[in-house]
């Protein structure tokens, strides 16, 4: 089959220390990967990175992230990233040198994947490593019979969908659960990506009222997304009243947060839902003996899989695609993100590291082009 001139290009790839994740380096690779029968060798094109890209690391260990993209070296990791690939050799029927893909690589300039289940428009990597990873993290997408995929709006997509998917999903289950019963949900890093998308998800169920909380100094950007009916720095959580059945979504995974929303609402918290550990570099672990219900952890690849049991695949795809289109165009139409698009393995260390540091601007959004 023809190979792409880039398979020639240098290789690298970004390594982190799993102990210490300030710990990055980039490293040259002497050649580049070359595709075995069965095997398609990517060339990265193009990434977001984004405070979830951080929480892979977090839990790295305890949820296999580690395991996507296995290195040769004892103690460091390669980072997931969600974004665009070239097809820069292929030694299998039905993917072509040149086409292009969406999906789950590694922070690299290069990945080598053993398409299986090929279809028209997507594939399965069925390396032995990734079998008991969850499913939606070994599918790639072509974008050239993708509906939602517009080169425009690329650098857009690389950054919102993975995040996007989980808002979509997490405010279909809680519609699933009729609210538990409840009128009113708070949500912590209300200025993350994953937390507004979701405020974004839940407005278009009526009568719930949308409280976000922040830092104080993302407050005015959470106020003008306009997707939250107030928006709380968090030293002002009292200023609710307590009247209010009220839903937790835990973006932040801040324990002392979550101790001190428990002991506030006391019997009008009727679910606190753990998604995030934005403020966290280790798994976050509820605090022992919290008054009312105990967090229960929402992990978006396992809500798709029971809508994909009971909606079908199809199905699922064009509602979601549906959603995600609209929030695509609320996102453009109100210019919530500056594109903060840069180039290499080397900018990505550093805007990791800023993120792990904690001074990321949730008004950027960082695409890596390599
Ligand atoms: N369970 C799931 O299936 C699932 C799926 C997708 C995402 N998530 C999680 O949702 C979280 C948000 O991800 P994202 O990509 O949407 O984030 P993002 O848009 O990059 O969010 C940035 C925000 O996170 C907070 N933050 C980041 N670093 C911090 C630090 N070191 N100290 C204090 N606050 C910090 C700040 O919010 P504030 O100032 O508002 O606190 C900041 O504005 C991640 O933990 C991610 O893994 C979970």
């Amino acid at each position: 089959m023809p190979e792409h001139s880039s398979v020639n290009s240098q290789a690298a790839r970004l390594l982190m220390d799993r102990r210490k994740f300030s710990d990055m380096r980039v490293e040259s690779l002497d050649a580049t990967p070359r595709a075995a029968d069965g095997e398609v060798v990517f060339r990265l094109s193009r990434f977001a990175l984004t405070v979830n890209n951080v929480t892979y690391a977090t839990f790295g260990d305890a949820l296999g992230y580690w395991r996507f993209f296995p290195t040769d070296r004892e103690g460091w990791g390669q980072l997931p990233v969600w974004g665009y690939a070239d097809v820069a050799e292929s030694k299998v029927d039905g993917v072509e040198a040149g086409q292009r893909f969406y999906g789950y690589w590694p922070a690299a300039t290069h990945v080598k994947v053993q398409p299986g289940k090929v279809g028209e428009r997507s594939f399965r990597d069925e390396a032995a490593h990734r079998a008991e990873l969850p499913e939606i993290y070994n599918w790639y997408q072509r974008t050239d019979d993708d509906p939602l995929h517009d080169a425009q709006t690329e650098p857009l997509h690389a950054i919102y969908r993975p995040l996007f998917i989980t808002a979509f999903c997490l405010a279909d289950f809680l519609a699933e659960n009729n609210f538990f019963g409840a009128e009113r949900v708070v949500v912590s890093s209300a200025s993350s990506k994953t937390a507004y998308a979701t405020a974004f998800c839940i407005r278009q169920h009526a009568g719930i009222d949308m409280i976000g909380l922040t830092s104080s100094g993302n407050r005015e950007f959470v106020e003008n997304l306009g997707l939250y009916d107030n928006a709380l720095a968090y030293d002002d959580l009292h200023s609710l009243d307590l009247g209010t059945r009220t839903i937790y979504i835990d973006i932040a995974g801040n324990p002392q947060l979550q101790a001190e929303v428990h002991r506030f609402f006391g019997a009008n918290l009727v679910y606190d839902c753990s998604v995030g550990a934005a403020q966290s570099l280790v798994p976050p672990s509820p605090p022992r003996g919290l008054p009312g219900p105990q967090p229960e952890f929402f992990f978006a690849p396992t809500w798709i899989a029971k809508r994909y049991a009971d909606w079908g695949a199809g199905e699922f795809n064009r509602r979601s695609g549906r959603a995600s289109q609209a929030f695509f165009d609320y996102v453009a139409d109100n210019g919530l993100i500056e594109l903060a698009e840069r180039s290499g393995l080397e900018a990505a260390r550093e805007v990791l590291a800023e993120m792990i540091r904690g001074d990321t601007d949730p008004a950027a959004g960082h695409v890596i082009e390599l």
